[in-house]
């Protein structure tokens, strides 16, 4: 176990991890593990380490692309940063499917931020309504240094509304501010407005409590849409199986616990995307599940219907992303995930990340309504398996073989491993 320590993050790289390896039993391997990662271009890992603070090594992620993403009569090569084995296959095939049916169709239904200056106030509500309106135009204008280049580009502060909280908490106000910060994701932009709006707010009688944009972007929307005939969705039986989709959708609806299942495989999707692009995957998946309980119950964010022999399948998700500044700039593999995606705006940004959400939904309640989600699973499995094991070539191919219709477990590749050697 390490003892506490103060002065920690002026220790050099080396000095930390010395000081976090000493108790380790294997302190050479340790030290060894987190070197191997290291990068060798120094400039760049000193780029990497500037993000943190106390960056001792780097932690990979594979980083992938999904071909063959057609999406609103353009085609689109999707970067993926993602673990999990079969999501980006999964997005793969099922992009290639929709392309022979039409593709993707998507709408930006909004794309407006929210921020919001809290504080307590014990007075009477119009006396506080009047100093609101008396004070409101000067709270634009001391944000206007802050708004100058938003404003160029279109965006800026659109409203600031007081809304009267005090029925959910005693004596508690805020200012509800509206944003539009085009191709940026606007949180530092929304953060300062919102510092220099409660500067301007504050008085004896008004306690701020903290100013702070908020990762719940409801009216920040965006849709994304796929349909075919029933009778093009499956090779066979397909008006069953078409119906035991819509009924998986609403089993989702219906069903909190398998909503979660459900929608954490649409964020498998949109995270991978989101990541690979330099977003903030932490604030769209904060934002995207409080959406998916939007009417007070917790539910699907996808859903699907068949009308006159058509099947369609859709997605509407609040997404809150950049395309410039933050991360999209700094980190080399995020600016070459725009150029992949062929320097999207912002708005085109979201219409890329719901389809690959919509395309990771279809492709998990495709495979759980017909052959169940293992085999798939089972096959990235096994090669994981066996990447694992010191195989030559031929020992991996009779243990493909062997597998290909029998159920994989850790312990029956190793014994079939063992027992064929
Ligand atoms: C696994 O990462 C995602 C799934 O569980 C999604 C689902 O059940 O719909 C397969």
């Amino acid at each position: 176990m390490q003892k506490q320590i103060s002065g920690f993050s002026k220790l050099t790289k080396e000095e930390k991890i010395e000081w976090l390896t000493n108790p380790f039993t294997n302190k050479k391997e340790g030290v060894k593990t987190l070197k191997k990662y290291w990068n060798t271009n120094k400039k760049l890992q000193e780029l990497h380490d500037g993000f943190i603070e106390n960056t001792i090594s780097n932690f990979y992620f594979p980083y992938a692309i999904a071909p063959n993403f057609f999406i609103n009569g353009k085609n689109y090569t999707i970067p993926m940063v993602i673990e999990e084995s079969s999501v980006v296959a999964a997005a793969s095939l099922v992009a290639k499917f929709w392309s022979t049916r039409g593709g993707f169709k998507t709408t930006v239904i909004g794309t407006t931020k929210i921020g919001q200056v809290h504080f307590m106030f014990a007075g009477s509500f119009s006396d506080l309504k009047n100093y609101f309106n008396a004070i409101k135009f000067e709270l634009f204008i001391v944000t206007e240094s802050i708004t100058k280049n938003m404003r160029k580009r279109g965006g800026g502060i659109l409203d600031i509304k007081l809304r009267n909280k005090t029925i959910d908490l005693k004596n508690y106000y805020q200012l509800h501010v509206t944003f539009e910060t085009k191709d940026s994701m606007g949180a530092n932009f929304i953060n300062s407005c919102l510092e220099a709006i409660a500067n301007k707010f504050k008085k004896e009688d008004i306690n701020i409590i903290m100013s702070i944009l908020s990762n719940y972007v409801p009216d920040c929307l965006v849709r994304a849409e796929v349909s075919c005939k029933v009778e093009d969705l499956y090779k066979e039986n397909a008006k069953h199986y078409a119906q035991n989709f819509v009924n998986a959708l609403n089993i989702a609806n219906a069903e909190p616990h398998r909503a979660v299942t459900h929608n954490k495989g649409i964020m498998n999707g949109i995270d991978s995307v989101v990541i690979a692009t330099g977003n903030d995957f932490r604030a769209v998946e904060a934002g995207v599940h409080a959406y998916a309980s939007r009417t007070g119950k917790y539910k699907s964010l996808s859903n699907a219907k068949i009308k006159d022999g058509v099947f369609s399948f859709w997605l509407e998700i609040p997404l809150a992303l950049g395309t410039v500044g933050g991360l999209t700039k700094l980190h080399p593999l995020a600016k070459l995930s725009l150029e992949i995606l062929d320097h999207p705006t912002a708005k085109e940004l979201m219409q890329i990340v719901v389809c690959v959400g919509l395309a990771q939904n279809f492709a998990a309640l495709r495979a759980l309504t017909t052959t169940g989600i293992q085999e798939g699973h089972m096959k990235m499995h096994l090669s994981n398996i066996i990447k694992q094991l010191d195989v030559n070539k031929k020992e991996a191919q009779h243990l493909l073989n062997f597998f290909k219709n029998k159920t994989v477990s850790y312990s029956e590749v190793i014994t079939e491993f063992e027992r064929n050697r």
